[in-house]
């Protein structure tokens, strides 16, 4: 059996999404353990629930990120990890962190990159007047948001919609396709290559695999 280990700041939707795939056998592999950098975090709650190994670490009891990653890699490794999947972790990682997870190290984003890398990415569609926006699963590089993009799934944006009513639409999307494509990358299906996403031997294009 193959094992993942998920990382999360928040509420963890995302989580509960590939806990759920995973009962339900759509991933063929065991969540070995959540890390949170946020104690509050009700992800946190979920992983519990779920008999899942829930730890906190927070950046407060280290002198630099570098510490602290050094310290969250050696805990992660302890779990021996096929895939480290980020789900709403919001802490910018060190380049050691991200190359020693290299190729198994997956985030999402809520939006269609490389549009809107970065925060209030809801706001900003709105602000522009986007009639579509979306989410995009990619593989981790150094460059924040703006690694192979793997999956993505546009959502419509109407006219009157609050902050809210976006985050809900494409909240929906990514419990969709974020389980997707952790099973894709269990299944060995997935690889990163020449800073490209490949599925089943074919390089895919910059904005990724279009989910419909
Ligand atoms: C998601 O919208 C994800 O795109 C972003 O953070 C949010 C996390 O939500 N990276 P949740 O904690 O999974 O509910």
């Amino acid at each position: 059996m193959k094992n993942i280990v998920v990382l999360i700041s928040g509420n963890g939707s995302n989580l509960q999404a590939i806990i759920d795939a995973c009962k339900q056998k759509k991933i063929n592999a065991t969540i070995r353990a959540v890390f949170s950098n946020k104690a509050e975090a009700f992800g946190l709650e979920r992983a519990r629930e779920a008999g899942i190994p829930a730890h906190v670490l927070t950046a407060d009891l280290f002198a630099s990120r570098e510490a602290f990653d050094r310290e969250l890699m050696q805990e992660i490794d302890a779990y021996a990890p096929d895939v480290v999947v980020l789900a709403g972790y919001m802490r910018i990682l060190s380049p050691a962190f991200v190359e020693h997870f290299a190729g198994r190290l997956l985030n999402i984003h809520p939006s269609l990159l490389p549009k809107y890398p970065g925060l209030h990415t809801h706001r900003q569609a709105l602000e522009n007047g986007d009639t579509e926006h979306g989410t995009s699963v990619h593989f981790v590089t150094d460059e924040l948001d703006g690694g192979p993009v793997i999956l993505q799934a546009k959502v419509p944006v109407f006219a009157g919609d609050t902050e809210d009513d976006v985050t809900a639409r494409v909240q929906t999307q990514e419990h969709a396709i974020y389980p997707l494509v952790v099973s894709w990358l269990i299944e060995g299906r997935l690889v990163m290559r020449d800073n490209s996403a490949w599925l089943d031997g074919v390089r895919l294009p910059p904005q990724g695999h279009a989910y419909e």
